[in-house]
């Protein structure tokens, strides 16, 4: 058993204040909320403020989970931000939380797995920890989707909304804290879902621009098909790492795409939906932060309690997957 058991001592979250309904796209797009709600799950996201950058939503939800950690932010040995939507290319939106926060002895770095970023990061950040590196490790997933997507593509414009969540990783209790962990990639799929400008392969031009190359593209029916495959499949393979079965799991908090994917993996591995956390209907899929955000949102409202064998499920564009067991043995 390793000393170093590492868990999550903090959760915090932030969700933009403007809500965008289903009523408001069909005034700027082609489609209904009866198809949206049916298809989707969702009926109204959020959208960050003019003056709200990816950064500002991380910082916040950083805050909220600094505070409910009881730990200052000079404690922070380590920040890493999940997110496909950073305040620029570089400095990273993570030296720029560390600068809000004033995280002085923090090192700071992001991290793209797209929608499974958030799992991605427990994973990497949870490794400083049980090595002995680091005590305290700020892992954030973060994004402000509503800069690039489309708001006249009705294939992808109602799907995706804004919102942080964060949580703060140090050593918990043996048997307690992250006790399976799975991470997976395929880049042969990585074209279906993708945003194609902007990079060293297509640097922003008036081209990329006149062709919407800076905003999401997405093959929806395909994304579906492979994710009603993998989140079973990562579901199997944490509680494989975990030594455990879904008998064990008493809460599933599932990465928020899309009822419909969420309902098909419940149903596979055997969790009634009183099991599953689903916030979809609110805040539409938050991409990396929808994990952290669910898993909150869970927490705050009583359902996760101490001592509950928890799982969370992510997969996205890559294409990645990632998973991952949690006793839940908080405060
Ligand atoms: N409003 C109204 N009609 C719409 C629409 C919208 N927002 N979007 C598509 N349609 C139309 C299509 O044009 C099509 O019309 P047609 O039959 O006349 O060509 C019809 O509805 C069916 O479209 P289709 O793409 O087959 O719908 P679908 O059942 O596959 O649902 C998604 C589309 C996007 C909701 C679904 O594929 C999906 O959720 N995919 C996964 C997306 C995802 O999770 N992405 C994030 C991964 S992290």
């Amino acid at each position: 058993m390793n000393k170093n058991q590492a868990g999550i001592l903090g959760i915090g979250s932030y969700i933009p204040e403007k809500i965008v309904t289903n009523k408001d796209l069909e005034k700027i797009m082609n489609t209904s909320d009866e198809w949206i709600v049916e298809r989707t799950g969702i009926h109204e996201r959020r959208v960050a403020a003019d003056d709200q950058a990816t950064s500002d939503l991380a910082t916040e939800a950083a805050r909220r989970a600094l505070e409910d950690a009881g730990i200052g932010p000079d404690e922070l040995d380590l920040i890493i931000v999940a997110t496909v939507t950073p305040d620029m290319s570089f400095p990273s939106t993570a030296c720029l939380v560390q600068n809000n926060l004033k995280a002085v002895n923090a090192a700071a770095f992001d991290l793209t797995a797209v929608c499974s970023g958030f799992v991605y990061g427990l994973a990497v950040g949870s490794q400083f920890i049980q090595t002995g590196l680091y005590k305290k490790v700020l892992v954030i997933g973060a994004e402000a989707l509503s800069r690039i997507m489309d708001w006249t593509d009705r294939n992808t414009g109602m799907i995706f909304g804004d919102g942080a969540g964060a949580v703060v990783l140090g050593v918990t209790s043996p048997g307690c804290g992250i006790l399976g962990i799975h991470l997976g990639s395929d880049g042969s799929g990585g074209d279906l879902l993708k945003v194609s400008a902007g990079g060293s392969r297509l640097p922003a031009s008036l081209d990329t621009v006149a062709k919407r190359q800076h905003f999401i593209y997405m093959n929806g029916k395909e994304v579906f098909k492979f994710a009603v495959k993998i989140m079973g499949d990562a579901a199997n393979k944490a509680l494989e790492n975990a030594k455990l079965t879904a008998a064990d799991i008493d809460c599933f908090v599932p990465h928020q795409a899309n009822i419909r994917i969420v309902q098909s993996a419940a149903k596979r591995l055997g969790f009634p939906m009183e099991k599953v956390v689903v916030n979809v209907d609110k805040y539409g899929n938050t991409s990396a932060a929808s994990i952290p955000i669910a898993l909150d949102e869970a927490v705050k409202s009583g359902r996760i309690k101490n001592g509950n064998t928890i799982l969370l499920v992510g997969f996205g564009g890559g294409l990645t997957w990632a998973s991952s067991v949690i006793k839940w043995c908080k405060g």
